[in-house]
Order: C-alpha cells, then structure tokens, then sequence
C-alpha cells in the first residue's frame, strides 16, 4: 500500500476526489464502493463542485455503500441512505436504480447480504473503493478479528465503535449490529483508496502500515493488495516511523 501524505484535510480530500473524478473520465461506467462518516465530507463536497462547476457525470456510474446499521430504516436520520443522500446522492447526477446501500430493515438480513453480494458481482465488482478507518483499525463495519475471507454479512458492532457513533442516536445508544461489505469482498477492488484524518487515527494507520497483517488490524490487510493508497493528513502520518505500531 502507497502512502501518501498531504499537508491538510482539504489536500487529502482534493487528491481523493481527482481520484474519483480520474477513474469516471477513464470509464464513465466505473462502479464504486464509498463510506460514509466524516472523512470522506470533504471528498464529498469537492465531487459535488466538480459535478456543479465542471460538468463532472455521475450518470454512468454504480454506486455500492460499505455498510448500513441493521434496524434502521432508510430514512432514519441516521441511516447511511440518509447520510449518502444528503452528502452526496441527492447531490448528483447518479442515477438511483445504480445505487446500492444495504438494507437495514430487510426481513431477512442474510438473503440481502447474499443479495448485496450477487448485485456487486453482477455490475462487474468493484472498480474503485474508498474506506475510511476507525480508531480499532476497522474498515467497514469488519471489526478487530474479522476473517480476510468474509464476505457481506451481520456483524456485531465493538464497544469502541457505537461509543464513537453514539452521537448520532437518540440517548446516545448506536445499534449493536449491522450489515457490513466482507473483507474479502473489499480486496477484490481493483483499487482502494484508504482515507486517513486526524490525530486520533494515527494509532491505528501505523498499525495497519507498521505493524502485523493481521485480522487483528483489519486495514493491515491492504498492504497485500496490488493497487491501494492510504491517502493521510499530517496529523494522521504523525505515528508513522515511531516504532510505536502494535
Ligand atoms: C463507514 C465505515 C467506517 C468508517 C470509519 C471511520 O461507512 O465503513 O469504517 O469509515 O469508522 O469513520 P470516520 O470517518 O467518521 O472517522
């Protein structure tokens, strides 16, 4: 896995954007897997400005999300529809029978994970996927000890992980579980693109760069994968080269 590391958050975000933009230009048809959270904002924002100001088209292209809460419905204000709606669907030209996002309500969560998997295999796999990571090395919603071979599924959500996402819910209570895109799911992309921010990710990218590929830190799993970059801030690069990776 390249790193490259840029001055600030709005640099990082720009280069993840041109990345986006670059893989469109090249085929019009790409097919993405995106997160959602507050890294890729700024991605976000700028895609939107091209698409507004440089006539950049999204229409072409296929759009999967990484993950949704299992229970939520799509217009819970906290759902991951709600967010890619607001942030960036509803935003853009993307054209919604090629936008797919788990169904956190689905009556039977394992059939929509079979589904989710089927309708990723069925535009092709994924061209370009863009992760962020969290604080416990995760990608996705595969938390610390999930197997490089899983495939899209019902995950127990840590502790680390709703404490971190419990604002954005009533009483402070994040739901325990949700649908997740597999690891193995991920490292099919033909490229990846890992988007690191802040002093507070900066434990976990120099696990996943310095320390063991291990299912222990989930992103380490990228440093096999032929095509992937962590695209990083200073203060996110700040542990790197410390020897200070578990
Ligand atoms: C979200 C997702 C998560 C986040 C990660 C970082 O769809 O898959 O893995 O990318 O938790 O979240 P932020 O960017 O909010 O720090």
């Amino acid at each position: 896995m390249r790193a490259r590391v840029f001055p600030d958050y709005d640099a990082m975000s720009a280069a993840a954007a041109d990345v986006v933009a670059q893989s469109l230009e090249q085929l019009p048809s790409a097919v993405f897997m995106l997160p959602t959270g507050i890294t890729p904002l700024g991605m976000y924002r700028r895609l939107v400005d091209m698409h507004r100001s440089e006539g950049l088209t999204f229409a072409e292209a296929t759009f999967f999300n990484l993950d949704e809460y299992l229970g939520l419905a799509s217009d819970h204000a906290a759902s991951y529809h709600m967010y890619m709606k607001e942030h960036f669907y509803g935003l853009i030209d993307a054209d919604p029978t090629r936008i797919f996002v788990p169904e956190g309500t689905a009556p039977d969560p394992e059939a929509e994970c079979e589904r989710y998997e089927a309708a990723i295999a069925e535009a092709g796999g994924i061209g370009v996927c863009v992760l962020g990571i969290g604080r416990n090395g995760h990608i996705g919603f595969n938390e610390p000890g999930a197997s490089f071979d899983s495939r899209t599924r019902v995950v127990e959500l840590s502790e680390s992980t709703r404490k971190v996402n419990a604002g954005d819910f009533e009483a402070d209570r994040a739901p325990e579980r949700a649908i997740t895109v597999g690891m193995a799911t991920i490292f099919e992309s033909r490229e990846v693109l890992l988007l690191a921010s802040g002093t507070n990710k900066a434990g976990a990218v120099a696990a996943a760069m310095e320390g063991d590929v291990s299912e222990s830190v989930p992103a380490s799993m990228l440093r096999s994968h032929p095509n992937a970059s962590l695209f990083l801030d200073e203060d996110a690069a700040s542990d790197l080269g410390r020897g200070v990776a578990g």
